[in-house]
């Protein structure tokens, strides 16, 4: 296929393009006055390096891993419903396009197409991650999740922060609405999501999932601990993409937050707004063991399939890797909080 444009914004004109701008404006949209999504973006670009020369970047290392899974680089897709309306294949294209490029899927259970398919149709080395929201008959959920962890899934990324839907255009949410796992037919997810969760629930839902088991959409140091506390394996900091609570505060600064709170207890990963390879060595600058990218990655599915979602993934990878060589840094286990301007 042609090459897909390596600018983000550039990507993001040609998807507006290619998709209906109805689908367009769903995914690349937030809630209210998108003061989120704006943040997202914001709080990554003021963001100072201080870049070490004079140190021998003659080769350059971006592996790492996730949760003791190999990967080329500290990069996944963030989990994301409506795939299948980017791409027929929806998240098997994801699975596999994301293993080529080496990198980390997390695939949704409700709303990209079977999470079971797209796990048998990934290469051996896949890394994949499930993303679970759970419904009202938790029993069910379960049973689902647990059926999804034999076909191949990792760890299990419970996202937390959809206790209502967010307050997105009408029209929009009106069209683009789940399918009900149980009858098939487009439900409003409000009227099936467990609304009650505590951290008591997370540690049961840790105790049955049979992997180790994320926290998705934390944004606070308290949240964090409590996540860890109650048996969590990591948190993944998200505001969803600005798409739940408008005027929560950029995934970059909770990362501030949350690090030095969990205190390597846990894994840390993080997502919003991530679009430049030194956004993602700024995240590991923080702290985190890796990043997540949403949009950028739906843009690379809807045009261009499995090898979009790489293409996304690769060109993002190229970019860390230029940023480390040009912030003297050979290998992530160099990254700290020393390469970040203090100010920042
Ligand atoms: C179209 C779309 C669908 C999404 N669906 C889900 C989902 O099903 N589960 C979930 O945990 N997060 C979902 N998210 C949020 C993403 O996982 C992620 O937090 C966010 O997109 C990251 O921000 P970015 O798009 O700026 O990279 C969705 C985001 C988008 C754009």
């Amino acid at each position: 296929m042609t090459p897909l444009p390596t600018d983000p914004r550039a990507l993001d004109a040609a998807a507006r393009a290619a998709l209906g701008s109805e689908l367009y404006a769903y995914v690349a949209g937030a809630a209210e006055d998108e003061a989120t999504l704006a943040a997202n973006a914001a709080a990554w670009t003021a963001l100072r390096l201080r870049p070490r020369v004079l140190r021998d970047v003659d080769e350059i290392d971006t592996r790492t891993d996730a949760l003791g899974a190999a990967l080329a680089g500290p990069i996944g897709v963030a989990p994301m419903g409506m795939q299948l309306s980017a791409h027929p294949e929806g998240a098997t294209a994801t699975v596999r396009g994301a293993a080529a490029a080496g990198a980390l899927a997390v695939i949704p259970m409700y709303g990209a197409g079977s999470a079971t398919k797209a796990a048998a149709a990934a290469p051996d080395d896949a890394v994949l991650w499930l993303q679970v929201y759970m419904l009202a008959d938790r029993e069910r959920t379960l049973a689902s999740v647990q059926r999804c962890v034999a076909a191949g899934y990792r760890a299990v990324v419970l996202t937390v922060d959809v206790a209502r839907p967010g307050n997105r255009p009408a029209e929009v949410r009106q069209q683009v609405m789940e399918i009900d796992p149980g009858t098939g037919r487009p439900v409003d997810p409000s009227q099936l999501f467990d609304r009650a969760l505590t951290p008591d629930d997370v540690a049961r839902i840790a105790e049955r999932c049979g992997v180790p088991l994320l926290v998705k959409g934390v944004l606070r140091g308290d949240d964090a601990v409590a996540c860890i506390d109650a048996g969590a394996a990591g948190v993944v900091v998200s505001n969803h993409g600005g798409r739940q609570l408008d005027g929560a505060l950029a995934s970059a600064d909770a990362l501030a937050e949350i690090v030095p709170a969990v205190a390597g207890r846990g894994a840390v990963w993080v997502d919003g707004g991530v679009r430049r390879g030194r956004h993602v060595l700024s995240a590991l600058a923080l702290g985190a063991g890796g990043v997540l990218v949403g949009r950028p990655a739906f843009w690379g599915l809807a045009l261009g399939g499995a090898d979009g979602v790489a293409q996304v993934l690769g060109t993002l990878r190229d970019e860390l890797e230029r940023a480390m060589a040009l912030c003297g840094v050979r290998r992530l286990d160099e990254v700290d909080r020393d390469l970040l301007a203090a100010s920042t």
